[in-house]
C-alpha cells in the first residue's frame, strides 16, 4: 500500500480533472478560520445546528464549506452558489449547468478527503488506524469466514491495517455507488487503497478504473482568511 508523500499546495485556478484523471485533495479541519459558515446553505446551517458536539459540528462546517470552495473554484463560480442534489441513500452530487465533475468526501476527525473526477462515478472513504474492538468477530460478519481465517493468522499490527483496508475499499465502493455500506456491495467495482498520512488508510474507488497513483493530483487544503 502506498503512501502519498507530498501534497502540493492548492493552485490558485484549479483545472478539472480531464477524463481518466484522479485529484485528491486532503483537508485540514481544525485550522481556526473566521466564517466559514457563510459558504453554507440554509439546509447544511440547520445540519450544522442540530449536531450535539460543538466539535463534530465544527468540523461538519469547515468540510462542507471547503468542499464548496474547492468545487466553486473547479467551477470558476462562488462556494455559496454551488447546489446539490442528493440521491436515495444521500449521495451528493453537483448541480451545474454542462458539469461532468464528481466528487466525493469523506471525514474523519480533523481531516476530510475530497475525490474528484471527470464523469467517473467516485467513491472515497478514510479512517484513522485505531484500535478496533472485536475486529475479528466484526470481520466475520461483515466480510465472511475465509477472510476471518487469514486475519486470524496475522499478528496485531498487521491485522489492523488489513481490516481497514478491507474496511475503507468496502465503503469507498459503497460511496461510489451511492449506496448505504450495509446494502448490497458490488465488489467488481476498481478500488485501491492508500495511506494519506502516518496512521491513516483511505481508499478510493472508481466506477471506469483507476489510474497509477503516480498519476494522481494530490493538494492540501489548509484553511486561511
Ligand atoms: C454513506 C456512508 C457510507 C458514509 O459513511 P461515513 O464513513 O460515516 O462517512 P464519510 O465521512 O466517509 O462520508 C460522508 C460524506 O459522504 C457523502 N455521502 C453521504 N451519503 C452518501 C452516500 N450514500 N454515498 C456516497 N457518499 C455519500 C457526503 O458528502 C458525506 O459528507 P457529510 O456527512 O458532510 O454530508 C454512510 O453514511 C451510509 O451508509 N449512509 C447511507 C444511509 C442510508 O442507507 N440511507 C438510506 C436512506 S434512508
Amino acid at each position: 500500500m502506498k503512501t502519498i508523500q507530498s501534497w502540493s499546495p492548492p493552485p490558485e485556478k484549479p483545472v478539472l480533472p480531464r477524463s481518466g484523471e484522479l485529484h485528491l485533495w486532503l483537508i485540514d479541519l481544525d485550522i481556526q478560520t473566521v466564517n466559514l459558515e457563510r459558504y453554507l446553505s440554509p439546509d447544511e446551517h440547520d445540519r450544522a445546528q442540530r449536531m450535539l458536539r460543538a466539535e463534530g459540528s465544527r468540523r461538519f462546517v469547515a468540510a462542507r464549506a471547503c468542499m464548496r470552495k474547492i468545487l466553486a473554484d473547479y467551477l470558476a463560480t462562488d462556494a455559496g452558489l454551488i447546489n446539490f442534489r442528493y440521491g436515495s441513500a444521500g449521495k451528493p452530487e453537483i448541480v451545474h449547468p454542462g458539469s461532468d465533475l464528481r466528487f466525493n468526501l469523506s471525514h474523519s476527525g480533523h481531516l476530510a478527503l475530497l475525490a474528484l473526477t471527470h464523469q467517473s462515478e467516485i467513491g472515497v472513504d478514510m479512517e484513522p488506524l485505531k484500535q478496533q474492538p472485536n475486529l475479528l468477530a466484526i470481520s466475520r460478519k461483515i466480510f465472511g469466514a475465509e477472510v476471518q481465517k487469514t486475519l486470524a493468522a496475522m499478528d496485531e499490527p498487521r491485522q489492523k491495517v488489513r481490516f481497514f483496508q478491507l474496511w475503507t475499499e468496502l465503503e469507498a465502493r459503497a460511496k461510489c455507488k451511492g449506496s448505504g455500506v450495509f446494502s448490497q456491495t458490488d465488489d467488481t467495482i476498481p478500488a485501491v487503497n492508500f495511506a494519506p498520512e502516518t496512521g491513516w488508510i483511505a481508499a478510493v474507488a472508481s466506477s471506469r478504473g483507476i489510474p497509477q497513483i503516480l498519476e494522481w493530483l494530490t493538494y492540501r487544503l489548509i484553511p486561511s482568511d
